[in-house]
């Protein structure tokens, strides 16, 4: 494999055009768009225009005349379209945490067989889950055990499970799991499933409506490109909606906020997931994300995602054998996301010399160096060239000068 093949793959590559669309600084190759998605060219001139003509001109009256007050649902109706749910059954909201809390609440507040008492997980799972499990599992009295296995849940799922808490795509090691059949599993012991989508949405293809998922979560400035601290999503299955009901029972939630009643009344279908004034900005940005994230065919961003993690574990089995580098992510495509990572004992100090380079992916305790690959603006030469620095770094030992050795407070 060749550079020249590389920019043969570019040139034949249907998605192309988008990577003009996006805002990326010149010299860097961006490989963390599994962290935070780069800047789309459309966000900043909407942000502008809604800052300036919206809030600045309209002010208040924006909620109506610019249809604010509808936002979370109208980009939760869109992203049911990339995400293969029905329109009114997903919203846009708060953090991933926050709304993991809303639906484990509510799943675990249903009257539930006595012997129904365990909250499963994975050990690995991104931590904000765990310990969301844990601080709500306090507020119940400590009701339910928490089981953590290791890799995948598939076997650990029987009638003792109120509620999995499943992320489809690992955040280490960018592992896929099988959402149908997970799903078609815990139909058969009665157990619900919420998942974690926030390393597919935009990633990988997701059909929660074919696949069977009733619940959902996920994060809005992955590869949704939605910026920095975006809202998250919820689903909820329309058949769940009547008897999901979530404790956050703020006025954004009630049937009818505007009447300031008393009393508290659920808002019918998933408009009850929502708490509190929707922010209206960072919603904004996250609708530019997904808008252009629905112009591209998930099964050919799939194919490029593909081709470019493939690329690249190739790349570094080859040009950088002998410096230590052990696969993390699963070799076989078809359990991977889009992204890959290995283990190194320097991963800090090679990332951070990586990043000096312009080659920007991330670390993971305790030794892992995470790249992904965002198919609508990552190029095939992009993978040639990182792999070169990769390879210049190790080479030369680059890495073990003393100003990549200090650890920052976000890695
Ligand atoms: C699987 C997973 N869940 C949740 C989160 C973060 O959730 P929040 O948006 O609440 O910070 C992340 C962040 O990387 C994640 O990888």
């Amino acid at each position: 494999m060749s550079r020249q093949d590389c920019e043969r793959a570019d040139r034949d590559d249907p998605l192309a055009g988008f990577r003009s669309r996006f805002s990326l600084p010149e010299g860097v190759i961006y490989l963390d768009g599994n962290s935070l998605g780069a800047l789309p060219v459309a966000t900043a001139e909407r942000i502008a225009k809604t800052v300036s003509d919206e809030w600045g001109q309209a002010l208040i009256r924006a909620w109506n005349s610019h249809d604010w007050v509808n936002q979370p649902g109208r980009v939760g109706d869109k992203l049911a379209r990339l995400l293969g749910a029905a329109a009114g059954e997903i919203i846009v909201a708060d953090s991933t945490s926050l709304n993991l809390f809303k639906l484990l609440s509510a799943l675990l507040t249903r009257p539930l067989n006595a012997d129904r008492n365990v909250i499963l997980s994975e050990r690995g799972n991104f931590p904000t889950d765990l310990y969301i499990a844990q601080g709500l599992n306090h507020l119940l009295g400590g009701r339910f055990e928490l089981k953590l296995v290791e890799g995948d849940p598939s076997d650990a799922l029987d009638r003792s499970i109120a509620v999995a808490i499943i992320t489809q795509v690992d955040y280490r090691s960018g592992r896929l799991l099988d959402m149908a059949a997970l799903n078609a599993r815990a139909r058969e012991v009665g157990a619900s499933i919420i998942w974690d989508l926030s390393h597919s949405g935009g990633a990988v293809p997701v059909q929660l409506g074919e696949d069977g998922a009733e619940y959902a979560v996920g994060c809005g400035y992955k590869y949704l490109n939605g910026g920095p601290g975006a809202p998250a999503f919820l689903y909820v299955r329309s058949d769940r909606q009547a008897s999901t009901r979530q404790p956050l029972t703020g006025w954004f939630g009630h049937a009818a906020p505007f009447d300031f009643a008393t009393d508290y009344r659920p808002a019918a279908g998933i408009d009850q997931m929502l708490v509190g004034t929707p922010s209206v900005l960072a919603s904004t940005a996250l609708e530019c994300g997904v808008d252009l994230m629905l112009q591209a065919d998930m099964s050919v961003l799939r194919a490029k995602s593909v081709a470019l993690t493939e690329r690249f574990i190739q790349l570094v089995g080859s040009r950088c054998a002998g410096h230590g580098f052990e696969l993390a992510s699963p070799r076989e495509y078809s359990q991977r996301g889009s992204q890959v990572s290995f283990r190194h004992e320097h991963a800090w100090p090679i990332m951070q010399a990586l990043i000096e380079r312009g080659v920007i992916g991330d670390f993971r305790k305790p030794d892992y160096v995470r790249f992904g690959f965002a198919p609508l603006y990552v190029r095939h030469v992009d993978v040639w060239d990182a792999v070169e620095s990769l390879k210049n770094i190790m080479d030369s030992g680059a890495w073990r000068e003393a100003r990549f050795q200090k650890l920052n407070a976000v890695t």
